[in-house]
């Protein structure tokens, strides 16, 4: 089973989404099921990768075969990401938090006659940007995703050059598309060489195709 293209490649994937805790029982949260950072993981480990797989608290059972590190928050997982460089390539199909709790109460927050609390956030860190962006030991492959619902190429192109990623997985989750929390996916893939639509497919095999395309980058056969 390990004896496929990618044999000897280590490959760091983030999937599913974070939980950034208000107090100690209450989180805020997203929808991410963690399904498609899921397939891509099983894809890579078919193709004989060694797979570091760094997930917030998926609803999708985890990938085999691979090295499951557990995280909670967004900052969670950046440490875990940066534990675990050096690697080949890095594929972020994680739904980040953009926001946590600028500070996190010790004791569940009472409810009071006094009124309402509020809430104020900070920023997390970018953990695509910031591995993107690393002078000494970026990956030699660095994939995004972005979920746009308008202009997908074009924001998409901007988002690649922002982050300083090498390809971003770009799709159309528009409510009418039924992608978000479907099985199939209609993605373009966006490099240094431009746009590529992929027809619509099921989420796994976008995945299988996502994988051949990595082993293509990594033994240099593109
Ligand atoms: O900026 P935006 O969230 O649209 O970018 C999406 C891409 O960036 C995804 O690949 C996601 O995993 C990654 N990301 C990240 N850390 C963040 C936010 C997004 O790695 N804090």
């Amino acid at each position: 089973l390990t004896d496929g293209p990618l044999k000897g490649r280590r490959i760091v994937i983030t999937s599913g989404p974070t939980h950034e805790p208000i107090d100690p029982v209450r989180y805020i949260a997203n929808r991410s099921s963690g399904a498609q950072g899921t397939a891509i993981a099983n894809a890579l480990v078919r193709l004989g990768a060694e797979v570091v797989f760094v997930s917030g608290p998926a609803s999708a059972p985890p990938p085999l075969g691979v090295t499951l590190v557990k995280v909670e928050t967004a900052q969670q997982m950046h440490d875990a990401v940066m534990q675990a460089l050096p690697a080949d390539a890095a594929v972020f199909a994680a739904a980040v938090a953009d926001w946590r709790a600028a500070s996190q109460s010790a004791q569940k927050i009472k409810k009071t006659r006094e009124g309402l609390p509020t809430l104020s956030f900070a920023e997390n860190p970018d953990i695509l940007a910031a591995v993107s962006q690393l002078t000494e030991g970026r990956p030699g492959l660095v994939v995004g995703f972005a979920a746009e619902t308008d202009n997908v190429i074009e924001h998409a192109t901007a988002k690649r050059a922002r982050k300083g990623c090498d390809w971003i997985v770009a799709n159309d989750v528009s409510p009418a598309t039924g992608i978000m929390g479907g099985t199939e996916n209609a993605v373009t893939l966006i490099s240094a060489d431009g746009a590529e639509d992929w027809p619509r497919m099921g989420k796994d095999l976008v995945a299988d195709r996502l994988a051949e395309r990595i082993a293509d980058a990594l033994t240099g056969k593109d």
